[in-house]
């Protein structure tokens, strides 16, 4: 694993109570951050905690929730003092024609997936301009690029928003030395995407597309992020960055 030296730094990443969220916790940690651990659902958050180094705490909560996300990032300084990292990972992929979904569906992507990066930069933004710095990487997808998916208007809308608000978002936090970048993953073997897995015939146009040949793995997403954190990546700021195999430039 690429490794980087993010001790006495501070992290919160949402969404990290599995999947990609839990490998990116864990990077942090093994690359010696505290790192606060955010999800909807209490006991995996929990759960990842106990799989981390030193300090760390779980924290439940709805990202969607403005007011929920305020309380948390209060709660992360009030635990440990300072916030250097954001990771925004949490998200939800709601599967429906555009003609079939609910409006609670589509509302629920667009909060979960995109309003939710707003609430949590704006709390952390506000505590790292004031430190004099931080960064902050999105968990986009190549959904958001150029790879529409069948059946995921809100998922895809969402990403592709997320992208827009990353560079908007740096744009105007780099005069406070706080970067911002979107991480943009291929297919990655979570239990989001189970269900692909098990249809063979699409897993099979999937993988005649990867020029690497498979799937991802959450830990191919980390070494990205942990680069994103780091010092390495001073001079990168507003950038979408695809760990997908190389399936975007087919
Ligand atoms: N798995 C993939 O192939 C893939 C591809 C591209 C992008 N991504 C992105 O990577 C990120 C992680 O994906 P994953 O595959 O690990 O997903 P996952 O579904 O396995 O995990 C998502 C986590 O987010 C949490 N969560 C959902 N709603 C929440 C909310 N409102 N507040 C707080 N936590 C909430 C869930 O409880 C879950 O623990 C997501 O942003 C996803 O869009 C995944």
């Amino acid at each position: 694993m690429f490794s980087v030296n993010l001790k006495d730094k501070v992290a919160l990443v949402t969404g990290a109570g599995r999947g990609i969220g839990r490998a990116i916790a864990q990077g942090l940690s093994d690359a010696g951050a505290v790192v606060a651990v955010n999800d909807i659902d209490a006991p995996s958050a929990a759960l990842t905690c106990g799989f981390l180094h030193g300090d760390t705490n779980p924290y439940a909560a709805d990202v969607a929730d403005p007011q929920a996300v305020q309380g948390m990032v209060e709660q992360v300084m009030s635990d440990f003092g300072r916030l250097d990292i954001l990771v925004n990972n949490a998200a939800v992929e709601p599967f429906a024609s555009i003609l079939e979904m609910s409006i609670e569906d589509w509302r629920q992507a667009i909060d979960v997936n995109l309003s939710a990066a707003f609430y949590t930069s704006q709390a952390a933004g506000r505590i790292m301009r004031d430190a004099g710095g931080g960064v902050i990487v999105n968990i986009g997808s190549i959904a958001g690029h150029n790879i529409p998916i069948a059946l995921r208007s809100g998922y895809v809308a969402s990403k592709a928003g997320l992208i827009g608000f990353t560079r908007e978002c740096a744009r105007e936090f780099a005069a406070y030395n706080i970067r911002v970048n979107t991480v943009c993953p291929g297919v990655i073997e979570t239990e989001m995407t189970a269900h692909l897995r098990d249809n063979q015939a699409q897993m099979a146009k999937w993988l005649a597309d990867i020029p690497q040949g498979r799937l991802g793995i959450p830990e191919d997403v980390v070494g990205v992020v942990l680069f994103l954190c780091s010092d390495g990546s001073r001079y990168l700021t507003g950038q979408a960055i695809n760990v997908d195999g190389g399936k975007v430039m087919m």
